[in-house]
């Protein structure tokens, strides 16, 4: 399975995004992370599309947009036009899931869900098939830094056994807390795709942080 960092731009210096997003780019980053929040769902406030659309110019890998806010519907349209490559909203924020995961495939998006600490696997069960991405959050969702939470990894696992049932090549993403001291047990979980804010954006070397943890997937303890 192939190993996906993709850092989230929330622990950026943003008077020094340009510089901050070449490091990922030159050291690797598969994705970048964009991580929307409203106030609302969650009690942060962040960036709509034109950060995204900023983002869009300063790199060519596909920005990863997770979308916390509620109404996300409202957003997906703005986003896809501003060069979103993945739209990622909360099942706890989309009663219609099914139509916005739609929706967001229509816009040339991969479509993504995130699932809360709090809500189970099971509750996306019916929409696996049109899902290609599954974000199972590894800490309550709203802040960086925050601990990585141990009692999210047998969900991990759960959902790595729902979508190899289903037979989709659906990407299994963790988001929160995710370090060199975390990865390796969210791997070994199933997960393929990880979100690291701090860890990359507070190292010195971010290429050295991003390439320790591909490694630390990998590599026993
Ligand atoms: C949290 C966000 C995360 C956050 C991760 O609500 O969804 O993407 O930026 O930050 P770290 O890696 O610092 O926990
Ligand atoms: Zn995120």
């Amino acid at each position: 399975m192939t190993i996906r960092i993709a850092p989230s731009i929330l622990a950026a210096d943003f008077g020094h995004l340009a510089e901050e997003i070449a490091r990922c780019d030159a050291g690797g980053a598969d994705w970048i992370h964009v991580d929307v929040m409203d106030g609302c769902f969650v009690p942060n406030l962040t960036y709509g599309a034109k950060v995204i659309e900023t983002v869009r110019r300063l790199t060519s890998l596909p920005l990863d947009v997770h979308l916390m806010v509620v109404e996300p519907e409202k957003y997906l349209e703005s986003f896809a036009a501003a060069g979103a490559g993945v739209l990622t909203v909360h099942q706890e924020a989309a009663p219609h899931l099914h139509r916005q995961l739609q929706r967001i495939r229509e816009l040339g998006c991969r479509a993504g869900v995130a699932l809360n600490p709090g809500t189970p696997v099971e509750s996306i069960r019916d929409v696996v098939p049109d899902l290609d991405l599954l974000l199972v959050m590894t800490v309550n969702p709203g802040f960086g830094a925050q601990r990585f939470l141990d009692s999210t990894l047998g969900k991990v696992a759960r959902a790595r056994q729902m979508l190899d049932a289903a037979g989709t090549g659906a990407s299994l993403e963790v988001d929160g807390g995710i370090a060199r001291e975390t990865i390796a047990s969210c791997w070994r979980a199933g997960a393929d795709t990880f979100v690291a804010g701090n860890a990359i954006f507070t190292s010195s070397d971010a290429a050295a942080e991003i390439s320790a943890l591909r490694t630390a997937c990998t590599h026993r303890a």
